[in-house]
């Protein structure tokens, strides 16, 4: 019997530089895929895995967050005296219960793997799912619920990887394969965070999806720099993978990387598309778009 995956970590301490000015005052999870935010998204994704406690990593200037999962008192009592009954529905499907989130802050920008060092005391001696919410996945099975599926059969850690052209690999973290599990799961034997151009050990790349045991808390907390000068999560899993076993899965779905403008913009069309309604305003506008006739 594998220990369930209860807990959740979204580390959402970045600046988000690259959508400044937007970014300024509004944290970089709460801008907008159609009508919802990032953040929401990515939540949405781990509350579909059976995920019960969401521990975010903030930073300063992120109390939005914390709003945005909380009740909006003064929001919802106007709406129920106006008899808003279904954008009153949206809101109360879209927040967790109370006492399932917790929140505490990453102190100074020392890397991802700082960040998840931070929620060790919340997540104490279990399993957990890390969510980087950079990245936003649409699939028909909650990406994650593919992972908590795959981790009842193995145990162990899992990683969640797709292929990045080769020209990109110094970018990410990047893992090397060796014997199968089945079609779209595999050991991993080898992993390298953001390889030297020419270096990278194979095309696959970390998406941003993890679960981990608790033991990799203990590595983490040697706070050993990597790349860029950072503590680098993909270090103490290379560490960790010498007495634990860790599988990759090729996960059903598309990621979409909403921390750079291509990402933001594709996923703002992709999720924009399945409503029937903004398809048929899109599709005319996407069409004169490529004609160069707006
Ligand atoms: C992080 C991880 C990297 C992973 C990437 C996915 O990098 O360190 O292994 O491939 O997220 O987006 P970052 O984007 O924080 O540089």
């Amino acid at each position: 019997m594998t220990k369930p995956i209860r807990k959740a970590v979204l580390p959402v301490a970045g600046l988000g530089t690259r959508f400044l000015p937007a970014t300024k005052a509004v944290p970089k999870e709460m801008l907008t895929i159609v009508e919802r935010p990032i953040i929401q998204y990515v939540v949405d994704e781990a509350r579909a895995a059976g995920i019960e406690h969401i521990v975010f990593v903030t930073g300063r200037n992120k109390h939005v967050i914390e709003d945005h999962f909380d009740m909006a008192y003064e929001l919802e009592d106007t709406l129920k005296a106006r008899n808003k009954a279904e954008a009153l529905k949206l809101l109360e499907e879209h927040r967790p219960q109370p006492g399932s989130t917790s929140f505490t802050r990453q102190q100074a920008p020392l890397g991802l793997g700082h960040a998840i060092w931070c929620a060790r005391d919340i997540i104490g001696d279990e399993p957990f799912a890390i969510l980087l919410p950079d990245v936003i996945i649409k699939s028909k099975v909650s990406c994650l619920k593919q992972m908590v599926d795959l981790y009842q059969q193995t145990g162990g850690n899992i990683i969640a990887v797709e292929e990045v052209p080769e020209d990109q690999t110094q970018n990410y973290g990047i893992v090397e394969l060796s014997e199968k599990i089945n079609d779209n799961a595999s050991r991993i034997s080898n992993m390298v965070e953001k390889p030297a151009p020419g270096t990278a050990p194979s095309n696959l790349m970390i998406t941003g999806r993890y679960l981990l045991q608790p033991e990799i808390f203990d590595l983490l907390s040697n706070q050993d720099t990597g790349a860029g000068g950072e503590i680098q999560l993909t270090d103490s899993m290379l560490k960790l993978m010498r007495d634990q076993h860790f599988a990759s899965i090729k996960f059903e779905g598309r990621s979409y990387d909403c921390g750079s403008k291509p990402g933001f913009l594709s996923a703002n069309i992709a999720f924009g598309m399945d409503d029937p309604n903004l398809a048929e305003e899109l599709i005319p506008f996407m069409r004169a778009a490529i004609e160069g006739s707006l």
